[in-house]
């Protein structure tokens, strides 16, 4: 067997795992899941969860993934040989495989707006007219699964290219561009007229409008936001070196993931207030008052179409890493089969999707538990099967492995405290199980 790739550099390895992080959830999903759930309460819980769940989750995959140097599945048989464990990486290469399904289908919006944008199609009209433009265009079902195969299609050919030259060297440009655009986002829209009520909704917790549903989601938010649950993050972290700090890498995906959710959120409701909008609009919250607020800059639409190529690189390299994980497992390390399976897989993956991004046009009649197609497939993963993964997790790393050798993995490239681990090791064996099998056995009450 050849052997196993490496990341050329420490960089390359954070700005991919961070370029998986950080893309549709931060800033097209909390937007509206925050809009929808009272604002400021859901952002605080999203913080706590995040920080005491999906920090220690992602140290844990981390761990996982460098102890055993392998895939998603193999990790999981070199640690625990003889057992059934490894039926995690394959509930996370499920996971991945539905949650691509709909995530192109907001990638290919993404796409559309982009091409919209640079044919000139949504120059200075009102914010009721995005919403209009937008919401006929992604009822069309031809436009709707044309982009949606862009969308993939441009993920299969990074994918088939393989980790370093691929995944690594788009994520290294793009993501500190975004950055920079987000700031000048954030500061047209805080500058707007009645922007303040919206700071407030966003940072000024109201909990009274707390319901067991807005934990569930805060909860799926924040793995979500993380690639956590998946065994996404373990893929990634397998191909690391071990003089290379997984505990500085987590903190810091944290930090850039909690920084990008709290600029989409100072961007977009200031705006929605500013301009009277409904901050509970749902999923096509981000695309209706985007282009309004860039409309209100100077040479707004180039700004747009710039913030919108940096937000489709944000959504590819989540991408990458969804189909990435599947391939690693199919092809090992033999560069022919990776080509030919991110094709295939890539293909099926678009085929499955088709009735999401049909949802909100000819098949929007078609509803499961009052939610149409795209709705479900993101319930699935975001609320069902990614704290599963997370709860497995969570119970296999203090099970199945050594807490010796688990310190000595994470102290491994850093300077972790003996303390600090205590605490990690505490989170993850007691506190994220209760947790999650807390707020999961309470949504089969409320849904
Ligand atoms: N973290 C990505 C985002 O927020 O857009 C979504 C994601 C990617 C979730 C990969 C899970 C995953 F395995």
């Amino acid at each position: 067997m050849s052997q196993r790739e490496q990341w050329s550099s420490k960089l390359g390895f954070i700005l991919a795992a961070a370029g998986s992080a950080i893309g549709l959830g931060a800033i097209w999903k909390f937007p509206y899941i925050a809009g929808q759930n009272g604002g400021g309460a859901f952002f605080l819980i999203f913080i706590l969860f995040t920080l005491f769940l999906g920090l220690p989750l992602l140290l844990a995959e981390f761990s996982i993934g460098r102890t055993a140097q392998s895939n998603a599945i193999d990790s999981y048989k070199k640690i625990a040989p003889g057992t059934q464990w490894h039926w995690i990486g394959v509930l996370g290469m499920v996971a991945s495989f539905i949650l691509l399904s709909f995530y192109s289908v907001v990638g290919g919006w993404i796409v559309i707006y982009l091409f919209k944008a640079i044919t000139g199609q949504l120059n200075g009209l009102t914010s009721d007219q995005y919403g209009e433009v937008f919401g006929t265009t992604i009822a069309d079902p031809w436009v709707s699964v044309i982009v949606q195969l862009i969308f993939i299609l441009m993920t299969i050919v990074v994918v088939a290219k393989g980790v370093q030259q691929g995944i690594e060297r788009a994520s290294k440009i793009m993501m500190p561009a975004l950055f920079v655009l987000f700031i000048v986002l954030v500061l047209r829209a805080v500058t707007l007229d009645g922007a303040g009520e919206g700071v407030r909704f966003l940072l000024l917790p109201d909990f009274s409008k707390v319901t067991p549903r807005t934990i569930l989601e805060a909860m799926g938010q924040s793995f979500f936001t993380l690639s956590v649950g998946v065994s996404v993050m373990l893929t990634y972290s397998s191909y690391l070196p071990k003089n290379q700090s997984l505990p500085r890498s987590a903190v810091s995906i944290v930090i850039m993931n909690i920084f990008i959710v709290l600029l989409a959120g100072l961007a977009i409701f200031p705006a929605v207030f500013a301009f009277g909008l409904e901050p509970n609009a749902g999923p096509v919250l981000l695309f209706n008052v985007l282009p309004t607020i860039f409309n209100q800059l100077p040479f707004g639409m180039l700004f747009f179409i710039a913030f919108l190529i940096l937000f489709l690189f944000a959504a590819l390299t989540s991408a990458f890493s969804m189909l990435e994980i599947i391939v690693s497992v199919i092809a090992k390390n033999d560069p022919a089969k990776r080509t030919k399976w991110a094709w295939i897989i890539g293909i099926a993956i678009f085929i499955f999707g088709i009735p999401s991004a049909l949802s909100y046009g000819v098949l929007s009649d078609i509803t499961l538990f009052d939610k149409i197609i795209f709705d479900l497939a993101d319930f699935a993963v975001s609320n069902v099967l990614l704290p599963l993964g997370c709860l497995l997790i969570s119970i296999f790393v203090p099970l199945k492995m050594k807490k010796t050798a688990l310190y000595e993995e994470l102290k491994s490239g850093s300077s972790m405290k003996k303390g600090i681990f205590e605490v990690w090791f505490f989170l993850i064996r007691f506190v994220a199980p209760l947790f999650i099998i807390v707020v999961m056995l309470n949504m089969l009450g409320f849904y």
